[in-house]
């Protein structure tokens, strides 16, 4: 089998005890030629979300190929259909990172409507000078809106935090109702306009697939309050770049947080990096201990379990 990456010994120790596992050493992702030639004749995969998983890498890979075990909750990087088709199972992680990638949406939510950059970056360049009466003003939290935007297990994480903490209201759009988070944190479903308009924060917690591929473009940021915040944890392929740079440069919104962008990772002259009002992690939501372990020792299970033919612990299954 093939491993894609070095992951959290408690995982890797597993799969290397079980099974003839050659793992891809650079902390780089393998390439795509890379990916097909390693593939070659391999039983299972243990992929990353860098690692793009489709027909072509399953027919290297061949008929012997039963399983894809991918390192994460998100499995956009794999083209389901290629693999139900030829039969392949599919494995991901969900659970385990929903605290930690919870904690993340309200840290940047935090950084951002309090101009964290903008005071951190002042301070590096010794250009604190004086008490700004004036300077830096942020926004409030507390009894504001936040919108949840896909209200699964880390948007209703996300709610909790910030319902009991700063006794925001919570509000949120999805494609079903949830009536758990309507009961835990008084969630109320709204459609993605009324979302946009009503909040004061917008935090985004859906996967991404074919119908929320950029749904915040210009007209989304558009809708939004000037004083909104944007947050986005999930993928970055769910927000366009460029729009969300003109609406922070235009005043559209206030500020954004992301641990995600598009493309990811983002180019060197990328100039949203460069927005005192963006605040930009590196795809960290599910870096903490228990997290990363987590989800190693998930990922190892799956492709264990798959490779064997029995059922996986976590197993992504088709819709219909
Ligand atoms: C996931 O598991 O999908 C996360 O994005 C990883 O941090």
């Amino acid at each position: 089998m093939f491993v894609a990456r070095r992951i959290p010994a408690a995982g890797l120790d597993r799969v290397i005890a079980e099974c003839d596992a050659d793992v891809w050493q650079d902390p780089m992702p393998p390439s795509r030629e890379v990916i097909l030639d390693k593939v070659r004749g391999c039983d299972g995969i243990l992929s990353l979300l860098t690692d793009t998983m489709d027909a072509a890498v399953f027919d290297a890979a061949g008929p012997g190929l039963k399983v894809v075990s991918n390192m994460a909750v998100g499995y956009n990087n794999i083209n389901t259909s290629d693999a139900f088709d030829r039969g392949i199972r599919i494995g991901n992680t969900p659970g385990v990172l929903t605290e930690a990638t919870a904690d993340m949406a309200v840290t940047l939510l935090l950084a951002a409507a309090r101009c964290l950059r903008e005071g951190i970056e002042n301070v590096s360049a010794r250009q604190w000078k004086n008490w700004e009466p004036l300077g830096f003003i942020g926004q409030d939290l507390g009894g504001k809106t936040i919108g949840i935007v896909g209200m699964g297990r880390i948007g209703l994480a996300t709610a909790e935090r910030l319902h009991r903490g700063w006794g925001m209201k919570v509000v949120y759009a999805s494609r079903t109702a949830k009536p758990d988070a309507e009961h835990r944190v008084s969630a109320v479903r709204l459609s993605l306009d009324a979302l946009l308009e009503q909040s004061d924060f917008v935090s985004v917690h859906t996967d991404l697939n074919e119908s929320t591929l950029e749904m915040f473009d210009a007209s989304a940021f558009k809708a939004m309050k000037s004083t909104a915040v944007f947050v986005n944890t999930s993928r970055g392929g769910i927000h366009v770049s460029e729009d969300l740079h003109d609406a922070l440069v235009s005043g559209e919104i206030f500020a954004a947080g992301l641990d995600v962008t598009n493309p990811e990772p983002p180019s060197s002259d990328d100039p949203l990096l460069d927005l005192p009002n963006c605040v930009v992690a590196p795809h960290i939501g599910s870096a903490t201990v228990s997290a990363r372990n987590g989800m190693a020792s998930i990922a190892a299970a799956n492709l264990i379990a798959g490779v064997r033919g029995e059922n996986l612990p976590h197993e992504v299954i088709p819709e219909n």
